[in-house]
């Protein structure tokens, strides 16, 4: 069970209202919010608009605010949110006793296009 998960770190290395980043190897970069609330989400660190690095938005709720044109993209979903369109791949995640886990499967099959090594 635990094998299908990826142990990150601790929850105490990313402060709430921020991000941290992994890097995947052949693929997109995964960003790591902790929320003011106290809970964490994962999502590709792309934006849907143009591909700004969701990691350096400004964390709102469950939303984050991406730094280059503020789209608020969904925490939870990674849907964007109000009027403009879009989508971005979100990792499930847990927390057990203190640390964080994304699945694996999530993180290592992303973004990887059929055909490539
Ligand atoms: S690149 Fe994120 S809002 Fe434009």
């Amino acid at each position: 069970m635990i094998g299908n998960w990826l142990d990150i770190g601790p929850v105490t290395q990313i402060e709430p209202g921020s991000a941290r980043t992994l890097p995947v190897e052949g693929s997109d970069e995964i960003a790591v919010f902790h929320t003011m609330r106290g809970e964490f989400y994962a999502l590709v660190n792309v934006c849907p608009h143009k591909q700004g690095p969701l990691s350096q938005g400004i964390v709102h709720g469950d939303a984050v605010a991406c730094p280059l044109h503020n789209w608020n993209i969904s925490l939870k979903t990674g849907n964007v949110l109000g009027e403009d369109d879009g989508c971005v791949p979100t990792i499930p995640l847990k927390v057990d006793a203190g640390r964080i886990y994304l699945l694996r499967e999530a993180v290592l099959g992303q973004t990887s296009p059929a055909g490539a090594d």
